[in-house]
């Protein structure tokens, strides 16, 4: 079995955090693996600075697909994986996530026979408006296996009618990479460099991360997200790596900011040194949802609904939609002292790549 060979297929920043840990397991039993990236993000930062970061070999394809609609996208990342794929069929393909080139590289697979890996399966906002909802319903469908983070997952995937044996709750592979490379993430050099330290250590200040179209795409939301920003900035700093989208929407719609620190996006370990320190995370991600509730940090998540719903129930998300007088009066509990207290889900213990590992090698 061990003569097996894996493809697995990355497209977009949070894919990277999630096929390192896999990729890791799977070459300690042996295992032929080859990376194909989709060049869905392509930046340095969005891309390779992250890469790099997580220990991951550089991909052995790059299909350097780029921008573009969501159809352009898919469009082409079906077209040259179905050229790869055809020319080297794998045993089995890995998927990550909730992007479009998850979706798309499923999709190809699935009509050539190759049967398809979902590691992150089961996860549902109920929400058909966001694309990733879109793609996570698609790639659930026709994967052979569905690689659960948690109980949500499993019980959404039945009610869809889902085989129970293609079922495997692995848990959290975000939080396995999280815990590996906490400890290298002090975060020392960005306190620094944004002034963020203060002679007892670092002083209580706010990481922002926005970038889903609800948010970024219509001018007057945008702006009033930013305004609210602008208001919690005299309470405490608030620093906001921005996304190259949002950064092209707050140009295009000149949207004011004076007191919110705006940086390039952050590659990964810059990125976790800063949470872990950060007093609260405003956001709309997904993994920074979960992270935040890993580290017990207080997260306002700009977001009518989640995918991750045990970062609410168990953990420290608050979903907030786009109230941003209610963003302002929980920022505000959060520094008085008062912020939301949370658990860590069960299985997000660090081992989620080592169950999937052994699932793949054993069966
Ligand atoms: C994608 C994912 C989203 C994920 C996000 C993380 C889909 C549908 N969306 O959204 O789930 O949370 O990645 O970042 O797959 N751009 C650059 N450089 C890059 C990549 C993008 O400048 O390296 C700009 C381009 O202007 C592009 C825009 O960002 O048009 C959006 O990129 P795209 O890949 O379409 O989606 P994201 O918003 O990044």
């Amino acid at each position: 079995m061990l003569r097996v060979k894996i493809l697995h297929v990355v497209g977009a920043r949070p894919n990277f955090m999630k096929v390192a840990p896999v990729h890791r397991a799977l070459a300690a039993r042996g295992v032929s693996q080859t990376i194909v990236h989709t060049g869905q993000h392509y930046d340095a930062v969005m891309s390779d600075g992250i890469l790099r970061e997580l220990g991951l070999p550089e991909p052995d394809v790059n299909l350097g697909v780029g921008s573009g609609s969501h159809a352009q996208q898919t469009g082409q990342v079906m077209v040259a994986m179905e050229e790869h794929l055809s020319r080297t069929p794998p045993d089995l393909l890995l998927v990550y996530g909730d992007v479009n080139s998850t979706m798309a590289a499923t999709l190809v697979a699935a009509k050539l026979g190759v049967p398809v890996g979902h590691v992150e399966a089961g996860l549902r906002s109920g929400d058909r408006t966001m694309p990733e909802e879109i793609n996570r319903l698609v790639t659930d469908r026709l994967s052979r296996w569905l690689l659960t983070p948690s109980a949500d997952g499993d019980a959404n995937l039945l009610a869809e009618g889902a085989d129970p044996a293609s079922i495997r709750r692995v848990g959290n592979v975000m939080i396995d990479t999280l815990q590996r490379l906490l400890p290298v993430a002090d975060g020392g050099e960005e306190l620094r460099r944004f002034d963020l330290l203060s002679g007892t250590g670092p002083k209580p200040f706010v990481l922002v991360t926005l970038h889903r179209p609800s948010n970024v795409d219509d001018p007057a939301v945008l702006a009033r997200l930013m305004a609210a920003l602008e208001r919690i900035a005299r309470q405490a700093p608030v620093i906001f790596p921005v996304h190259p989208r949002t950064r092209e929407r707050i140009a295009r719609f000149s949207i004011p900011h004076e007191r919110t620190v705006l940086s390039e996006p952050l590659t990964y370990l810059p990125f976790l040194g800063l949470q872990r320190h950060a007093a609260v995370v405003v956001t709309d991600s997904g993994g920074i949802q979960e992270e935040t509730t890993f580290l017990g940090i207080p997260c306002l998540t700009m977001r009518a609904n989640t995918e991750r719903p045990v970062t609410v129930t168990i953990g420290t998300n608050q979903l907030l939609g786009n109230d941003t007088d209610r963003l302002q009066r929980e920022v505000s509990r959060v520094l008085e002292g008062n912020g939301k207290k949370g658990a860590i889900p069960e299985l997000w213990d660090g081992r989620a790549a080592e169950r999937i590992a052994d699932l793949l090698t054993q069966t």
